[in-house]
């Protein structure tokens, strides 16, 4: 039997929003079920109806008599992956249609063929006259004209009064594939060349940092060199992280919160002879990607499963030069990669975060040697977690002090945040930096 995308996108958006399990868990698991572009028509799909969710939940409101609820919940997420595919992608809505309703056989309830297909025609023809009539209609709510949870849009409203719709619009775009150079292998311009002659098109090169924004995602095995470690997949964001750290020959460095290992290979291809690199999560199973990164790319770090929160446990005395803390956050600033974020946080967690942020930070500053750095970063865009974490940590840590990151820079610390794509300048993911240096002595 031929298996049906569609069938598969509605089991894998009814885990994430029904029962809480991250995207990231569920799609590999249906796509390893599938071959070549389905896998990615697949991955469209469930992007699409996660970015969507809200927006697509109004349109389908009012076309059924009873909602489906318990068993059928499956085949409400059904409908969803039709109307997405009928407001948003180039599949004839024939096709889009004929196909979801076929997905009824493999996810075994035939009955609610006529149903699906009801709705599914019924949302076409309002859609036509909806485009034919000339009406004034009713302004919609923000959580559905922006297709965020309305506590986040309350906080990005807060936080960036002027900003708040641009950052809500840039995280419903599709993300660039950046890409880092090795420059143990290669310059940037060397690289270009190499990509040119493949015929991979770039869009941009961050002035910075030297990343990459190709014009078009690629398989990565078509990337030059890509298995002989000259150069990987990472967002122009996350490559700041190397260059602001700025480890020196013979330093010694941590890395906590490290998996999958895109910052520790940074920091080793960014500075050779370091003395050593430590780098430690908590999940065991996450550390399994530090690894096969840092055997790719032909680096050395000590790899250890440690609860950064409490050093204790795993640290050999051994005090730090410097010490990147990427901590655990809300991954706010990384929505448009990982849509299912939206749903998955709750308002709540961000204050669970704040506190386990705030023990990491506290534990780890006692492993820094006087006169060395700490570079605190994370993937939010919320000043709970960021500027407001490292102003009361330098409020009550007499022996810490902000470095600057910027020129004229008034702000504690440096957050970028994601804006839709401008002509050939691509965003970046939302991040946040703060670099702090332990003082040699402590100030009376
Ligand atoms: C933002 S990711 C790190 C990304 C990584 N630095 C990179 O560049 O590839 C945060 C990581 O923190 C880890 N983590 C969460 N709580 C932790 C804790 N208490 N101690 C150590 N690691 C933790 C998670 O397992 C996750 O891998």
């Amino acid at each position: 039997m031929n298996i049906n995308i569609r069938a598969l996108a509605a089991k894998c958006t009814y885990a994430v929003i029904d029962q809480g399990r991250s995207l990231a868990d569920e799609l590999p698991k249906q796509q390893d079920r599938l071959e070549g572009k389905d896998k990615g028509l697949l991955q469209e799909i469930c992007y699409g109806v996660l970015r969507y969710l809200p927006e697509l939940e109004n349109d389908v409101r009012g076309l059924m008599k009873k909602p489906l609820t318990g068993k059928q919940r499956v085949f409400h997420f059904l409908i969803l992956v039709g109307v997405y595919q009928i407001k948003y992608t180039r599949i004839p809505d024939h096709a889009a249609v004929s196909e979801t309703v076929a997905a009824t056989n493999q996810l075994k309830n035939k009955h609610l063929k006529g149903l699906i297909n009801g709705v599914l025609r019924n949302f076409q023809r309002n859609a036509e006259s909806a485009n034919n009539e000339q009406t004034n209609k009713k302004p919609l709510a923000d959580a559905i004209k922006y297709n965020h949870p309305g506590w986040f849009i309350k906080k990005i409203q807060a936080a960036y009064p002027e900003h708040w719709q641009t950052i809500l619009l840039a995280n419903q775009e599709k993300p660039p594939m950046w890409l880092r150079v090795n420059q143990q292998h290669h310059q940037i311009d060397e690289y270009k060349k190499l990509l040119d002659d493949a015929q991979i098109e770039y869009s941009y090169i961050e002035p910075l940092s030297g990343a990459i924004a190709l014009s078009n995602a690629v398989d990565v095995n078509k990337l030059p060199g890509f298995q002989e470690g000259w150069v990987s997949i990472q967002d122009g964001a996350a490559q700041q992280a190397a260059r602001l750290l700025d480890a020196q020959e013979g330093d010694v460095v941590l890395d906590c919160c490290a998996a999958p290992g895109g910052k520790t290979c940074h920091i080793l291809e960014f500075t050779p002879n370091l003395n050593s690199v430590t780098a430690i999560d908590i999940e065991e199973s996450r550390l399994v990607r530090v690894k096969e990164n840092l055997q790719r790319l032909n680096l050395n770090a000590d790899v250890i499963t440690g609860d950064a929160a409490k050093p204790e446990t795993w640290w050999n005395n051994q005090l730090f030069d410097r010490i990147l803390l990427d901590a655990p956050c809300s991954g706010t600033g990384v929505i448009r990669r990982h849509p299912d974020i939206k749903w998955l946080r709750k308002a709540s967690d961000i204050d669970n975060l704040k506190v386990l942020q705030q023990q990491i930070l506290k534990n780890i500053w006692s492993l820094l040697k006087p006169g060395g750095t700490l570079l605190y970063a994370t993937c939010s865009i919320l000043p709970e977690e960021n500027s407001e974490q490292i102003r009361d940590f330098i409020a009550k840590q007499e022996d810490a002090q902000l470095i600057s990151l910027q020129e004229d820079d008034t702000n504690i610390g440096w957050q970028l945040l994601p804006h839709p794509k401008m002509q050939n300048n691509p965003s970046m993911d939302g991040f946040y930096y703060a670099k702090l240096r332990k003082q040699e002595q402590q100030i009376k």
